[in-house]
């Protein structure tokens, strides 16, 4: 008895000592993993041995409990911004199963010392800067069965021996780099249950046959790779597949026959869209009818013919085939399939009908099958299906007529049937409120425009041109916020409401003989003008195109458009809008921010700028400019929009305006860093040499752009630090860029250049030359150049060191004419720098540039070459 209790004393202790070792070199083992990465937000501040926290507790680190106690099962490390090197010291931990590094900043190549982690079986390093070829000694991950390796640099073939990997249930290699091959020893991983290679551009392969012997395969995901050729017939093997994309390759060929029937069983998502498939589709796919006669030919089922319900695609959500060059009858059981949500099979040569029994499809949200030979009416049935909200059927044969119902689910806001043989009236649609788009161009319709169109709240596209609709156009559909509006060549007539020819969509109302308006060939009341009409034309035809992509973009990236018009204000006089940007404001929410409190600057030209932070956080300068030329609105609106186009990097958006008849409200993107004066200006003003030239080169390239690239060509007029907006990484942004064109010139000349007046921006030409030229922008930048490298406001005078007080062109211009000048004046916060040498040549860039001979300035795509150079 005593030897007893004395033995479990001493195991006891034996034991409480071992657990205590083994704890302690568990937790050093991880300090000394620690050591290794660099933490710079400190988030494993809790691995530290220092506290009485066990390392159990610890950041990530999750254990499990051993018969020798607590030890170290899985960490977590994702999402820290680590980085450094990955040591293989985690590998002594014994217990080691899960390894996630995953969204950090690790830069180096695949860590194959992690091999000798007898124990790990997860290791996720998705999404760090991991690079080089996957090695052959990959294969000695034998105990993996998850590799994440996805979202990195990771380059080269894939190796032959990864089929080595036989417990690998999950192999995601995607969004790399990988190139060449798919090495057929991928079909030896029989286990994997998720295979990616998706978004690996410069893989160059076929879809290797050997995957048909992955039959636990549930996810298959090849899409926007490198792979060609035919889809194998042995996919017919992958009886688990619920997910399976292959979109966006090069694929080629008739889809074996065999397809889908099958493996279409578990199948959630099918999507082979944006490739070169062509033929017809399996017989029978998804459909009770034709698996029946499938079943006979293949005797697949053995004998017994299944039922509609215990038939393929009973899972199926979506279905993508679009952008292909398939023909033949489309699968008919597609339609009524009770989880279906996207039908997309546009842009191929499908014939078929739509069937009645689409209302059985009770989670249909998306139907597009543009461009292809569907001959059929429109069901009845399709009214039933209250998910549906986009349905896009143009360029087929649908011919009949819209069933009243048509319109009746709720969320319906996409529905585009042009091009096609409808007949009849257009009912009376009452229930989607959420219409956004709806065009019926190019049919056979008759009748009237439907009044109940005027009740939609988000209306912004309609499109009836080419039908032969009569009577006249009604007047309700002022109140809609258009973007578009189409009713050309049809059989209407009477007055056309005034603001649908001046105000901001762009109407077609031409081949309307009977349509009569101010500015139309038949003015209601007389007197015509031939002239303004095909001003009205032209100026359609220029901006259609900007309408339709515009109207495109709204509806498939939710990117908004908006025209609003606000004419009930009456407090504020007749305000319209138009954004160019969705900036959910209004323009009274505008005029009333626009107060002392966000009035920045002491006014300059046209009077204050206003920095206003909207609602979404973002921050706009609004420009409220009250004495312009009155401009036709029309050409207002040309010359702003004209503006509003230009996408450079380096030159501010124009996010929209807002006008009434007397006062311009000007709308521009502005960044919180605020302006390069305002920086330049403060007392502590600090940039590094190679910000400051970073700058300097971004402005000089918005500039080119402006002067060389952009059609049309433009002229900047007020080039001048405050005008250079920084983000936060100093990117410049060019703002007020050709105000001449939306004021007009006298107005331009009146308040802008008299404002500036004696200003050293100014060239010194202007005094005398009628005509802006691009070397008065190239001038003005020359001094936004010195402001750079002197460290000196542009409007800051100068002691010549003689009793003389200089701008910076004279004082900059004497100062380099002596030895040693030149060094002077660079700012001596950065004169010491080693880039002295870039310093004093971009000096002479600047000299240049404020040459008094304009055609002594070099162009600014010179001017951007020689920065770059620096
Ligand atoms: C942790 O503690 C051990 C012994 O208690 C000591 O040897 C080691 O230096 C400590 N490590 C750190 C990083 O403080
Ligand atoms: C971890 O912390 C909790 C509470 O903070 C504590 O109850 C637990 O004992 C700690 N675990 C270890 C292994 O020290
Ligand atoms: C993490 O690193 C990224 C990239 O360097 C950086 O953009 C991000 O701000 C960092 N996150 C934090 C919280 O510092
Ligand atoms: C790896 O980690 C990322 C980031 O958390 C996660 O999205 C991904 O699903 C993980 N991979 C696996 C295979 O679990
Ligand atoms: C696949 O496995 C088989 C049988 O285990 C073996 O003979 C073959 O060499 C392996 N193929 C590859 C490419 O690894
Ligand atoms: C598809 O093939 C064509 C020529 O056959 C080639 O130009 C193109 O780059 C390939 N596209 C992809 C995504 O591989
Ligand atoms: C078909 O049935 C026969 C006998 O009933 C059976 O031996 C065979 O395995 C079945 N084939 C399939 C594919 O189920
Ligand atoms: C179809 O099969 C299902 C499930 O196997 C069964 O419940 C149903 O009664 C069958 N229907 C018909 C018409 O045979
Ligand atoms: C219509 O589809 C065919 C393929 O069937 C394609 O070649 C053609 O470009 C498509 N037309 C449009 C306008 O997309
Ligand atoms: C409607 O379809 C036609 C023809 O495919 C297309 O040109 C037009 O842009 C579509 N309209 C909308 C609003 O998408
Ligand atoms: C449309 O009107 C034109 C001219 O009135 C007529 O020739 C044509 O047959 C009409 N089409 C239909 C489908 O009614």
């Amino acid at each position: 008895m005593a030897i007893t209790s004395q033995m479990t004393l001493l195991l006891s202790l034996f034991f409480s000592v071992y657990i205590h070792i083994s704890a302690s070199t568990e937790s050093d083992f991880l300090l000394s993993f620690k050591d290794s990465i660099d933490d710079p937000l400190s988030l494993l501040a809790s691995w530290s041995n220092t506290t009485t926290n066990h390392h159990c507790n610890w950041t990530g680190v999750t254990c499990i409990a051993t018969k020798d106690g607590l030890s170290v099962s899985s960490l977590n490390l994702q999402s820290l911004n680590l980085s450094g090197e990955i040591s293989a010291t985690i590998c002594k931990l014994p217990n080691l199963y899960h390894l996630n590094l995953a969204d950090n900043l690790f830069n180096q190549p695949i860590p194959l010392h992690l091999s000798q982690c007898g124990s790990l079986e997860t290791l996720n390093l998705s999404n760090n800067l991991i690079w080089g070829t996957i090695p052959n000694q990959i294969s000695q991950f034998d105990s993996l069965r998850i590799l994440d390796f996805s979202r990195n640099h990771v380059e080269g073939m894939i190796p032959g021996n990864i089929g080595l990997l036989k417990k690998l249930e999950v192999l995601n290699l995607g969004k790399n780099l990988l190139s060449g091959n798919v090495p057929f020893g991928v079909g030896n991983l029989t286990e994997l249950t998720v295979l990616d290679l998706s978004e690996n551009p410069f893989l160059a392969s076929e879809i290797p046959t050997g995957i048909s012997k992955l039959i636990k395969l549930e996810q298959l995901l090849l899409q926007s790779s490198g792979f060609y050729g035919a889809i194998p017939d042995s996919f017919k093997d992958l009886k688990s597949l619920s997910t399976l994309d292959l979109s966006q390759n090069n694929l080629t060929g008739v889809l074996p026959q065999s397809l889908g029937l099958v493996s279409l069983e578990k199948l959630v998502s099918f999507d082979i869209s944006e490739n070169k498939l062509f033929g017809s589709f399996p017989h029978g796919v998804c459909d009770a009818k034709g698996l029946m006669t499938l079943s006979l030919h293949t005797n697949f089922f053995n004998g017994s013919v299944p039922n509609s319900s215990t038939s393929g695609c009973l899972n199926l959500e979506r279905f993508e085939i679009q952008n292909n060059g398939f023909s033949g009858h489309f699968p008919d059981g597609l339609w009524s399939l009770p989880k279906i949500k996207i039908i997309r099979a546009e842009n191929n040569r499908f014939s078929g009908k739509i069937p009645e029994s689409i209302s059985m499809a009770k989670q249909l949200e998306q139907v597009q099958i543009d461009n292809n030979t569907f001959i059929s009416k429109l069901p009845q049935g399709l009214g039933q299906v209250k998910s549906l909200y986009k349905f896009s059927a143009s360029v087929n044969g649908l011919y009949g007529e819209i069933p009243h119902n048509f319109c009746d689910s709720p969320v319906m806001s996409i529905i585009n049937l042009s091009h096609n043989y409808l007949t009849g009236p257009i009912p009376e649609l009452k229930k989607c409120r959420k219409l956004v788009s709806f065009s019926l161009a190019d049919n056979n319709l008759v009748g009237e425009i439907p009044h109940s169109l005027a009740a939609f709240p988000v209306l912004t596209y309609l499109d009836l041109s080419h039908n032969n609709l009569t009577g006249s156009i009604p007047k309700e559909l002022q109140n809609l916020k258009l973007a578009l509006f189409n009713v050309s060549f049809n059989g209407l007539s009477g007055e056309v409401p005034q603001s649908l020819i001046t105000g901001l969509p762009a109407s077609f109302l031409q081949g309307n003989p009977g349509l009569c308006g101010q500015g139309l060939p038949n003015s209601c009341g007389g007197n015509k003008s031939k002239h303004e009409v095909a001003g009205v034309s032209k100026m359609v035809s220029v901006i259609i195109s900007l309408a339709l992509s515009l109207a495109i973009v709204i509806l498939i990236a939710g990117v908004y458009v908006m025209f609003r018009s606000s004419k009930q204000n009456s407090q504020m006089g007749a305000w319209r809008s138009v954004f160019f940007y969705s900036l959910r404001v209004t323009e009274q929410d505008l005029l009333v921010a626009m107060d002392d409190k966000a009035a920045r600057g002491s006014g300059g030209a046209f009077g204050k700028v206003y920095i206003i932070n909207l609602p979404s956080g973002e921050h706009v300068a609004v420009k409220k400019i009250l004495n312009f030329e009155s401009q036709s609105l029309k050409t207002l609106k040309a010359e702003i929009k004209t503006l509003a186009k230009i996408r450079n990097k380096n030159i501010a958006k124009i996010l929209g305006f807002c006008y009434s008849s007397d006062a311009l409200i000007l709308i521009y993107e502005h960044l919180p860093k605020g302006s390069l004066g305002n920086m330049i200006a403060s007392p502590d003003f600090q940039l590094s040499w190679d910000v400051r030239l970073r700058i300097a080169t971004g402005v000089a390239q918005g500039l080119a752009y402006l002067h060389q690239d952009y059609v049309p060509r433009l002229l900047h007029r007020n080039v001048k630090s405050t005008n250079v907006l920084l983000d936060e990484n100093f990117e410049p942004k060019i703002t007020d860029f050709a105000l001449d064109r939306i004021v007009g010139e006298a107005a331009f000349q009146s308040s802008v250049l008299s404002a500036s007046s004696g200003s050293c921006y100014i060239a010194p030409e202007s005094g005398y030359s009628k005509k802006a030229t691009e070397q008065m922008d190239t001038y003005s930048f020359g001094v936004m150049l010195l402001e750079l490298v002197t460290g000196r406001a542009a409007d800051e005078k100068i002691e010549s060191g003689e009793g003389e007080f200089l701008d910076i062109v004279k004082y900059v211009r004497r100062k380099i004419n002596i030895t040693n000048g030149a060094i002077q004046v660079v700012d001596p916060k950065i004169s010491n720098s080693s880039a002295q040498q870039a310093i004093l040549r971009a000096l002479d860039i600047a000299a240049r540039c404020t040459s008094v001979a304009p055609e002594k300035r070099p162009p600014m795509c010179e001017v951007v070459r020689a920065l770059q150079s620096l």
